[in-house]
């Protein structure tokens, strides 16, 4: 982004803020807190919330005892993501009790959904538990609450997708943006809690999709993450759950929209603007995705392409669609139609009945595949998930050895790619200042790769060429030439 943009949008953001402060004068002028924890699908619904309760004359504060509503945007995934959160409630009371005592406190997102009216009967500092499918109704619970009730609504939905509503964007670089295009997840992992917390799967018009990165490109971002739970089974045929496709009419059939489709109209915004999508699910993902894939240039080489297990037992226990042998033939066709793609992937470690043999089919896989980089976990139980009926009999320490393991093997395999990059040139867009250094500029390449270089003359948002010098399994190092 030039300078001139970047300073009109300073304008533009200045004036928003006034504007909302004086249509708020009406109603009051309030200010929000929000933090996010969890999955990237989290922070853009973030981003949804502040733009329903901008309309409602809220502005948002970064400084926790000014606010006067704070948000907690919560995970469920593991039940560490849930103590973390449980953690920063403890925190809000010592806030409120000692610097804040007006504030109102909400609980959004997968834990909300989960614990329902349990969360205000267990945490009687909160005044409101919405779910993900409800921020349409937070104007109304605000009010309920600011009449001295506590407000409650975690109502799942068939079609929401704030399809409309254009976020935020909080915190951000004014380069990168997420840009949600199917919510819920149909799957049925056995382990996950997902298709509990966020409903039925369904997917986000598409024209609402095109005009959001159309509008973020005019803004100066170049680069967006299309996000669901399971991209590639994106599919448009007018509205409702993904299950309602076999009802649809014959027209609705011919018109619908893969997700192969989607991409290649988001590519064609343009060229400068790149595209990744997460996440993909082995099960779904095609051909036709990877053919899009290598068609445009702008479509960045990675793919993020959770495995979970190496074991074709394990996996069947974890109901994943696809055996080892399956997943071999997927990470086949890609590296044959895009040989140098980075791969990567989402690993549980210690699932029920995991063995020494299944444990070493993982690491076997992770071999085959030599994975750009993975997120690894051990496997924690979720209550009334399936897998919840099943013995979780591996125990702390040999999960913990075998995570401790599976790790050492994946930095061995980060290190190999980022060794083989050293002295060749990549594209790198820059989004922000190196975490180490002000004089340096971080960015990534196509293939998610981190970059840490020289400023020079560039500015954030720019495309440049670096060419790398030096690298740790986790950051390359180079000059811009
Ligand atoms: N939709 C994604 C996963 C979303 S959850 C997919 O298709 O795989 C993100 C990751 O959290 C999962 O890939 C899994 O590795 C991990 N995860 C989910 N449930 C878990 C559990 N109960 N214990 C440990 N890790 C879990
Ligand atoms: Fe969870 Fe499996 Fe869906 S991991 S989010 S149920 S694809």
């Amino acid at each position: 982004m030039n300078i001139e943009k970047l300073l009109e949008k300073k304008v533009d953001e200045k004036k928003q803020g006034q504007v909302l402060q004086l249509s708020g004068s009406e109603k009051k002028s309030r200010k929000m807190y929000i933090e996010s924890y969890g999955c990237q699908m989290n922070f853009s619904d973030s981003e949804i919330v502040a733009s329903i309760l901008a309309n409602e004359g809220f502005t948002t504060t970064k400084e926790i005892i000014e606010a006067d509503l704070v948000f907690v945007n919560t995970c469920s995934i593991r039940e560490k993501a849930e103590l973390t959160v449980r953690k920063r409630l403890e925190f809000y009371n010592s806030i409120k009790r000692d610097k804040n005592p007006g504030m109102l406190v909400g609980v959004l997102g997968c834990m909300a959904e989960r614990l329902k009216e349990q969360f205000l009967e267990e945490e009687k500092l909160v005044d409101i538990v919405v779910g993900p499918d409800s921020y349409r109704d937070l104007p109304n619970l605000i009010a309920k609450v600011e009449n001295g009730k506590k407000a409650i609504n975690v109502f799942l939905s068939l079609e929401e997708t704030y399809a409309d509503i254009s976020p935020v964007r909080l915190g951000g670089n004014g380069v990168t943006a997420f840009v949600s295009i199917t919510r819920g997840c149909d799957n049925m992992c056995t382990f996950c809690v997902v298709p509990y917390t966020r409903g039925r799967e369904r997917s986000r018009d598409p024209k609402s999709i095109i005009k959001e990165c159309q509008d973020l490109f005019n803004n100066g971002y170049r680069e967006v993450t299309l996000l669901g739970q399971n991209v590639d089974s994106y599919l448009w045929f007018g509205g409702g759950a993904k299950k309602d496709f076999k009802n649809a009419s014959k027209q609705e059939k011919e018109n619908s929209l893969n997700f192969a489709d989607l991409l290649n109209e988001v590519a064609q915004i343009n060229p400068r603007l790149r595209i990744r999508f997460s996440t993909s699910n082995p099960q779904d993902m095609g051909v036709e995705v990877i053919d899009t894939m290598s068609k445009h240039t702008n479509i960045c080489d990675h793919i993020h392409l959770p495995v979970q297990s190496g074991s074709s037992r394990i996996l069947k226990l974890m109901n994943r669609g696809y055996d080892r042998k399956k997943y071999f033939e997927l990470i086949d066709e890609i590296k044959r139609r895009i040989p140098d793609c980075a791969i990567s992937m989402d690993m549980i470690i210690g699932f029920c009945s995991e063995t020494e043999e299944d444990h070493k089919k993982t690491l076997s896989l992770m071999d085959y595949v030599c994975y750009d980089f993975g997120y690894m976990y051990k496997y924690s139980v979720r209550p009334n998930t399936p897998a919840s009926r099943m013995e979780d009999n591996v125990p702390q320490e040999l999960k913990q050895k075998r995570l401790a393991e599976i790790i050492q093997h994946q930095q061995s395999h980060s290190l190999f790619h980022m060794q083989k990059k050293l002295g060749k040139t990549f594209e790198v867009l820059i989004e922000g200042d190196s975490k180490k250094s002000k004089k340096h500029f971080y960015g990534r390449t196509t293939h998610n790769s981190s970059v840490i270089f020289e400023k020079g003359n560039h500015k954030l948002g720019d495309y440049v060429m670096v060419k790398i010098e030096d690298c740790t399994s986790a950051t390359l190092k180079g000059k811009v030439i």
